[in-house]
């Protein structure tokens, strides 16, 4: 669904009481859009439950059906999905909007890449921006053609090879979107598909294949990780519940973390170590959060986040290796270390700039708006620190169609001493349904005087 039609909602956010409570943030959005394509590329019935119902995956539920799948949505969270089985994707009748989403464009561009079928794909202008070739590139390997715009940008036809052969590719940046479209590509070609990466990212592709039936192997090596996929396997629909998404549970953890005297319990989120790279990096800040209950659900890892504001947070420099298991939480972070004593140093983030938005950017002018000093570099951005009272607030934030943007101001605002306008949260409903009233149950409610909705004139 597009956000860039239609006028801003604006809103601006003050100081909030200290955030009490259970925060309830909804499933993943990674895991929701590889169940509804793995449903729909499988043969039989699927049943997800606790699927994210945001922007992004209504737009990944709504291709599965052009593709030829049937979606169902019995109740809240509680989807069916009636695949066609491996290489049984049908031609859609018109083209495919995406929205905002990457990951649902780029994953299925691969699904379908080898299939002989036409599709055209494009979204907002968020996403017209982004890079499709890391994508198309591989794809092209297998067969599949592509048409797009200068740079490889949507709109873009995709030509499904009609003869795929295997392939073996080794992942030149570090990105989940790129192994997950060349894996699903290689569902439907005859061989063994590789795909190698030097640095690990989210697994759920890989995690979420072997649990439909697919012969899928990986195994540690001098180059990376090294990932085989046998090609046409049956896969068998199931029945899936997907776990609350970490990136979502990362805003109410920091705000908790911002807010004096806070104390949450976000329950049942995904701790996939490619994943939870945030909640270690909080800790070495000094932290007090804690992983309890401990337990597996539909083959991912699962805790409740116990966070307690105890005191104040240091600046540190955050492991650029860490950052493939949090790319989608710098921009949280960066809110974060604004109240922390000292620099935090985020290197190695050049992915950031091709994001919903150029995050490096949008970060550093929104801090700056807000009377937060920060550095920046291609691939680098550090936050000077103003200590738990030093945020002035004040200003006005530009959230560039970007979720995470809104949302990381949003928290900022709960804690910085003069109120904070957003200048459109209408992007926060692509992965967090349901954040802005979550925020203010949290706080008792204290939050809403600060708050008003209004379109901008
Ligand atoms: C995602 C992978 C990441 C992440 C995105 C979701 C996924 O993107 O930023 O929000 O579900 O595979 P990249 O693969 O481009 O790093």
């Amino acid at each position: 669904m597009t956000h860039d039609a239609g006028s801003p909602v604006s809103r601006t956010i003050g100081r909030s009481g200290s955030l009490r409570g259970t925060a309830h943030v909804p499933g993943d959005k990674s895991i929701s859009h590889r169940a509804l394509i793995l449903g729909a590329l499988s043969v039989g019935e699927t049943r997800i439950s606790g699927l994210l119902e945001g922007d992004d995956v209504r737009d990944t539920a709504r291709a599965m059906a052009a593709f030829g799948a049937r979606v169902e949505r019995l109740g809240a969270g509680e989807w069916r999905v009636t695949g066609v089985g491996v290489g049984g994707f049908a031609e859609p009748e018109d083209v495919i909007d995406f929205g905002n989403s990457g990951t649902g464009v780029r994953l299925v561009m691969g699904a379908m890449a080898t299939t002989p079928i036409t599709a055209t794909f494009t979204g907002d202008a968020s996403l017209r921006r982004r890079p499709m070739g890391r994508v198309t590139r591989p794809l092209a390997l297998f067969g599949a053609r592509s048409f797009g715009r200068e740079g490889g940008r949507l709109p873009m036809t995709v030509v499904g090879a009609a003869e795929p052969v295997p392939v073996r590719y080794r992942l030149p940046v570090a990105s989940a979107q790129v192994k997950s479209a060349v894996l699903l590509a290689g569902l439907n070609a005859p061989g063994e598909t590789v795909v190698i990466e030097p640095v690990p990212t989210r697994d759920h592709t890989e995690r979420m294949l072997a649990g439909f039936g697919a012969d899928i192997t990986i195994e540690e090596s001098a180059e990376g990780r090294v990932i085989r996929l046998a090609g046409h396997p049956e896969l068998a629909g199931q029945r899936l519940t997907v776990p609350r998404d970490p990136s979502s549970a990362a805003f109410p953890v920091a705000a908790a973390l911002m807010v004096p005297g806070s104390e949450i319990v976000v329950p049942g989120v995904g701790i996939n170590p490619t994943r939870a790279g945030l909640f270690e990096t909080l800790r070495e800040m000094g932290a007090d959060i804690r992983l309890e209950n401990m337990r597996e659900e539909g083959g991912e890892p699962v805790a409740d986040i116990r966070v307690r504001h105890t005191g104040t947070l240091r600046g540190i420099e955050v492991p650029p290796e860490r950052a493939p298991a949090m790319i989608d939480e710098y921009p949280i972070l960066a809110a974060l270390a604004a109240f922390a004593e000292g620099d935090t140093v985020m290197r190695g983030i050049g992915e950031l700039r091709v994001k919903e938005s150029d995050r490096i950017d949008a970060m550093a002018r929104g801090l700056e708006a807000v009377g937060v000093p920060v550095e920046e570099g291609e691939d680098v951005l550090v936050v000077h620190g103003r200590g738990p009272e030093g945020v002035r607030g004040g200003g006005t934030i530009e959230s560039r169609l970007d979720h995470r943007i809104a949302m990381s101001f949003a928290c900022l605002a709960m804690a910085a001493r003069d109120p904070v306008t957003i200048d459109d949260v209408r992007p926060v409903t692509t992965s967090f349904p349901g954040f802005f009233e979550l925020m203010v149950s949290l706080a008792g409610g204290a939050a809403e005087e600060a708050e008003q909705a209004r379109p901008l004139p």
